[in-house]
Parts: structure tokens; sequence; C-alpha cells
């Protein structure tokens, strides 16, 4: 049976749902072996998965947990997902936004994968803050202050921490089958009524082509159909890395500049706006358009910064205690012209080599450091002038300044 269900993948046939569900179960429980699930995760990779399969493997996963429940929370519960870049913090800008809207926002976010950053880690670079929160803390979290940013509870989608890690080691992310049941099982295990996605497409993420993204982008709003949820996808780029920096404490840093409404408009700027936008015109049920201006204000007048200070208190955290090295390095421009572009995936591998991420599971994250860009795409640059500065505590690595700058 373990074979033949290789073996029908391997030759691109469709499976039922009883044949994933014994493959995938079997699995979770230890009768099927890594290197059995591993040739299997291979096949899909390679051959794809009808949309069926696809329905059939995310309630697979749904199945193999909780699922939480908030429909005692009053009002829609709207929940947005990245799938991941590097330097994107937005979910710490948009979610004090949204909920100083009045719209609970429940999010549970995770670490980072890879070259790309995790929320969390972000948020355990201010000292106390809780990333652990129980459902029963949510609830009185949610109903208290209208927000809680914690990781995901124990029993969320088991199915999917056990093949996600085993994907990251075997080379079988990028599949947009697995992808999409990985992400819509932990949304609708997660409670919300309304899902917004955030799919990013470009060198520093998973998906590479808009039209991978597109494919993508349709078959959640399929997924979301069969759970009567609706799900909004918005494609983003990520060939740049999000705005200014990259490395934990760093990434707050910028998060709270855009809450203050101390950055105006760069490209994160205004991703930030039209994601919250999005949520709001989810949550409030109104346009976009009217959605937008109350996100504006919010900024503005003072309450999205407000609420971003409420969420860390009620977690615990001091804001006070964020922290960068002060040990730090300019990258010169090495000619004159105009920035061209700034190669995320360089960067993230950059901010991952001076210690922001893991490159090892026993690996210490060190939040002190990262890069700030000093300029961005667009700008005029002048031969030594400084294009980033790294806040470093280890020995700098070997920089081409022409692999991560092109000026032209
Ligand atoms: N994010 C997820 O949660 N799962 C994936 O498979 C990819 C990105």
């Amino acid at each position: 049976m373990i074979l033949d269900i290789i073996d029908k993948k391997r030759l691109g046939k469709e499976l039922s749902y009883k044949e994933l569900d014994y493959f995938f179960n079997g699995y979770l429980n230890g009768d099927i072996c890594d290197y059995q699930m591993s040739a299997f995760l291979m096949a899909v990779c390679i051959n794809g998965m009808t949309n069926e399969e696809v329905f059939a493997l995310t309630k697979i996963f749904i199945d193999s947990g909780d699922c939480l429940e908030f429909s005692n929370i009053d009002g829609i519960k709207v929940d947005k997902h990245s799938t991941g870049g590097i330097g994107d913090k937005t979910t710490l800008v948009i979610a004090p936004i949204v909920a100083s809207l009045g719209i609970p926002v429940i999010k549970m976010s995770g670490r980072g994968l890879g070259y790309t950053g995790g929320t969390i880690d972000k948020l355990e670079s201010i000292k106390g803050y809780n990333v652990g929160l129980s459902e029963k803390e949510i609830v009185k979290q949610v109903k208290d202050i209208g927000i809680v940013i914690t990781g995901q509870t124990h029993d969320l989608v088991p199915m999917d921490k056990v093949i996600y890690a085993l994907r990251d080691v075997t080379s079988t992310v990028k599949s947009i089958p697995l992808v999409a049941s990985s992400i819509m099982s932990k949304k609708i295990a997660s409670g919300a009524d309304k899902i917004l996605i955030d799919i990013k497409v470009g060198n520093g993420a998973l998906i590479d082509t808009k039209e991978k993204a597109k494919e993508l982008s349709d078959l959640m709003i399929k997924i979301g159909k069969i759970y009567d949820k609706e799900v909004r996808c918005i494609i983003s780029d990520m060939n740049t890395p999000l705005g200014y920096s990259v490395g934990n404490s760093l990434e707050v840093l910028e998060a709270i500049d855009v809450l203050k409404g101390e950055e105006k408009s760069n490209s994160f700027v205004d991703l930030c706006i039209d994601l919250a936008s999005e949520m709001v015109s989810m949550g409030l049920n109104i346009s976009k358009e009217e959605a937008k201006s109350k996100v504006i204000n919010s900024i503005n007048d003072g309450s999205a910064y407000n609420k971003f200070i409420e969420l860390v208190e009620a977690q615990g955290g001091d804001i006070k205690s964020l922290k960068v090295s002060n040990r730090k390095y300019s990258i010169k421009a090495n000619k004159n012209g105009t920035l061209k572009a700034i190669n995320a995936l360089e960067i993230g591998k950059l901010s991952l080599g001076l210690g922001a991420g893991k490159l090892n599971i026993k690996d210490k994250i060190d939040y002190t450091v990262g890069v700030k860009l000093n300029k961005l795409v667009g700008e005029e640059v002048k031969k030594g002038d400084v294009l980033a500065t790294l806040y470093v505590n280890r020995t700098i690595p070997t920089i081409n300044v022409d692999e991560i700058f092109t000026i032209k």
C-alpha cells in the first residue's frame, strides 16, 4: 500500500482521500518513515496535485489537531498571512492599525524559515514579550484590548509542523499544492472568519513568478470557499527587501516609525497601508477606499501606535528594552549612478550570516544585529555614499557590493 501510493504520485495519478489520509496519518503516527514521505513529497513537487487532492490534504491537515473557536468574540475576525519575505515586518504595523479600528485581531505567527525572518522572533527582541499564550489567554486579551500576536498553540495542525520540517530539509517547500494546504489548514484551524494572504513574488520569496502566485491565489480562494471563509490575496514584490531594515530589533524599530507616522511613503509603508485597508474593508464590510482613509487616520491620530504599545504591555514586553548592536560597519557605493536594484536574497543571506536568524537548529538568534539600508531603489548615489549599515557582533563576512546593489 505504502509503495503503491508513492508510485501513483510518481506517475502523476490522482490519489483518493482515503489514500492520502492513510499516508499522512501513517507518517504522523510513525508507520511511514521520513524517506518514504520525502519521496512522496518530491513526487508532488514534480507532478503536482489535482484540486480535489489539495482539498483532501487540507482537511487531513486540519483534522490532525484542534480547531480554535472564537465565535464568542464580537466582530468579524480577519487573519492575515504572508508567504514570507526579507524584511517583512508588515504584521507588526497592520495588526495594531486594524485593531485600533475596532476589528478583533488574533494573529498566530511563525518563526523564521530559511533566509526569511519570522514575526515571533521579531517580537522576542522585546524583552519579556510572551509569544506562548494559551487559548484562554488569547480570548481574554482579545476581549480586553482587541489584539493578540502570539505563536501557534501547541495542537494547531500538528501535521503541518512535521511535514514542514521535512519539506524544509528535502527541498520540497516550493510546491503550490503543498504551500496552499499548509497555509490554509493553519488559517482555517485558527478560527478566523476572513483571511487575507500576502503572496510574495521574487528572488527572496518561495514563489518566483506572477503566474505561479496567481495559481496559488486561485487555489487558496477555492479552499476558503469550502470552509465558507472569504479569502483575498495580494501579490507583492519580493525582489527587493521590504523597507529599510532586516534583522529583529531593527525591524521592530522600523515598524514603530511607521506606526508613529514618521515614515510617510516608501514601498514598505505603501504595502502596509494596502494590506491594512484590505483587512479593514473585510472586517467592516466597507469599500477599500473608505477603509484606506480610516487606516491613514489611525496612524495620523496616534491610535495605531497606542494600540501597538497596549499589545506589547499586555504580553509582558518592555518596549524600552529594544537594543541594536553599537558595533557598526558601512557598505559604500563603488560608483556614481541610480540604485536600480537591491537583491533581497543577498540581504537575507547577509543578515542571517550576522546572526539575525538560525543557520542550524541549535543556533541562538542575536536580536541586536542586522542590515539597515540607507538608500532605497530609485535613489541617486555617489561613489562613497553609505548604501547600508551593518549592525554586527561577529566577524563580518566578505561582501561583494555589486552582488547586492545594482548601480547604473
Ligand atoms: N508558509 C507556510 O505556512 N507554509 C508553506 O508551505 C509556505 C509558507
